[in-house]
């Protein structure tokens, strides 16, 4: 009955939510211009390998992590070792970084799907240099994720669920399908991303591949462990993985069947290069994209406010599992009700978010102000999380699962195999790759020593040792919670909000 009231109600709403969770602006804004600059279809091959083979596991350990203990990613990771319990807080503090930066491109969606019929080409950045609008979007965008997050696991994240990922296939298969009916380039398109040609791909494409396959399946931080507690035992974690990872899979592609056929259209029909388009670069979904929709006419503002309309569903159905994997810590650490911990996250991400969203629109507009070691505030927590800080735990998350558990717990045949050896050489790979390219980026051919690239390296080293030192200065030999917390946090507020009313209903002042 606990489990049922705190948790997820049904099955498919725990595989929808986590479903939900994958795919987000990873999959929208970061795999279509990756795919571009590093093969179209040869990066999607290994792209979609990497899901099956790699991150299913990992998926797998986490949410096995989250379900063993039905606790926060601190409590569950206590739960297996009391010295480990510095990992579930990297868990939740990560989530609290790309939260920062998550909201200022959640406002940017909502934005350009509320401009869809003024036209969003050529005004990126008048935006994005406009403060206070970007403020007032990001603003929006948090406050659609905090309404969900207070409503609950079951009433807000599960229902939202249900209904956002539906609604987002289905303007999903409209876009694609008016794309590839829209006649000259589309064959040109649809060659590009669906032939192969191997030669195209670079080992850095490969690990491009493999971290964008991780930060999509949402893995590496304390999102599926969180998920994964919250999931009734009814559910089989194995098959519910394998949803998440076939829908996050068939998304991704029918965004690439979505964009490169209007792209080469485009290009067809303009008569201007694929260089020119950008196509390789961040600025695709945001610069291109509103251009290729303004060529279209009246079809293409439809069009953009569904693209947009579609982004910003899929960032806010990811954002809410950032948010929870924090909310959920405070509610159980701090034994405080939900609503309480989710504005408190909320207010502090967003007061974050806005150096975030100043700095970008800054660089975005040619100007180097309010950067650390050389890069924008945005790219600096982008790579300290995802090439360094999401490896590293994912890693530990499938060391935990793999090798420190009980023997009577622990995956066996292809799964366990997969899990103990391959899966964690690979993410050393990425992470040890993603590590070097920041510290030694290639320069015109040579790799040359970058000491920005170190400090970030440096910066991420800072972070794991103050979770190591908090953790066990703060946490250690601390209560920290379970998922049964809430309801008591919860039944307490409610007992002393009547309480209080009486107290003011007796005595009128
Ligand atoms: N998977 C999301 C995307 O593709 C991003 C995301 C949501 C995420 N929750 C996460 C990434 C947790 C890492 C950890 O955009």
């Amino acid at each position: 009955m606990e489990q049922k009231r705190n948790g997820f109600g049904t099955r498919i709403g725990f595989e929808l939510a986590a479903a939900g969770s994958a795919v987000g602006l990873g999959n929208l804004w970061g795999f279509p211009y990756k795919a571009s600059a590093n093969g179209g279809a040869a990066y999607l091959f290994v792209y979609l390998a990497c899901i099956f083979l790699v991150g299913a596991i990992a998926m797998l350990a986490e949410f096995y992590i989250g379900r063993r203990s039905k606790a926060n990613p601190v409590s569950a990771y206590k739960a297996i070792s009391p010295n480990w319990g510095w990992i579930g807080l990297l868990a939740v503090v990560v989530p609290a970084l790309i939260m920062c930066y998550y909201y200022v491109l959640g406002g940017y969606t909502v934005k350009y799907a509320l401009n869809s019929f003024v036209g969003n080409a050529g005004r990126f950045e008048r935006f994005a240099g406009n403060v206070g609008d970007v403020i007032l979007h990001t603003v929006v965008f948090a406050l659609v994720a905090l309404a969900i997050v207070t409503a609950g696991v079951r009433h807000g994240i599960e229902k939202s669920a249900k209904l956002l990922l539906p609604t987002m296939l289905v303007i999903l298969i409209v876009i694609s399908s008016f794309s590839l009916l829209l006649g000259a380039g589309v064959q040109e398109g649809l060659a590009y991303y669906l032939k192969p040609d191997f030669s195209k791909l670079t080992g850095s494409g490969i690990l491009s591949a493999m971290g964008q396959a991780f930060f999509s399946l949402s893995l590496g931080c304390g999102a599926m462990i969180t998920y994964g507690s919250y999931s009734g035992k009814q559910v089989n974690l194995a098959r519910s993985t394998a949803v998440v990872c076939i829908l996050d899979g068939v998304l991704t592609f029918m965004v690439g069947l979505a964009v490169f056929p209007a792209l080469f259209h485009y290009a067809a029909v303009s008569g201007s290069g694929l260089s020119e388009l950008g196509m390789g670069g961040t600025g695709l979904m945001f610069i291109t994209l509103p251009m290729v929709f303004e060529d279209m006419g009246a079809g293409g503002q439809i069009l953009s406010l569904l693209y947009f309309t579609m982004a910003a569903i899929a960032a806010t159905t990811s954002v809410i599992s950032i948010l929870e994997v924090v909310t959920q810590f405070i509610i159980q650490r701090h034994k405080v009700d939900r609503t309480r911990a989710v504005s408190v996250v909320t207010l502090v991400c967003v007061a974050l978010s806005i150096p975030v969203g100043l700095s970008l629109g800054l660089s975005l507009n040619g100007s180097s102000e309010l950067q650390i070691f050389g890069k924008n505030l945005l790219e600096l927590l982008d790579s300290v999380t995802n090439t360094l800080l999401m490896p590293l735990c994912a890693l530990l998350a499938c060391i935990a699962v793999g090798w420190k558990l009980p023997k009577s717990e622990r995956f066996t045949g292809f799964s366990g195999v997969m899990l103990r050896f391959i899966t964690p050489a690979l993410i050393v790979v990425i992470g040890l790759f993603g590590a070097l390219d920041i510290v030694f980026p290639a320069a015109e051919g040579a790799r040359a020593f970058s000491s920005d690239g170190f400090a970030v390296v440096v910066i991420a080293c800072i972070i794991v040792l103050l979770c190591v030192l908090a953790y066990r200065i703060f946490l250690r030999d601390r209560d920290t919670g379970s998922n049964a917390d809430e309801a008591e946090a919860n039944a307490l507020r409610k007992e002393k909000l009547s309480a209080g009313l009486q107290r003011g209903w007796q005595r009128p002042e």
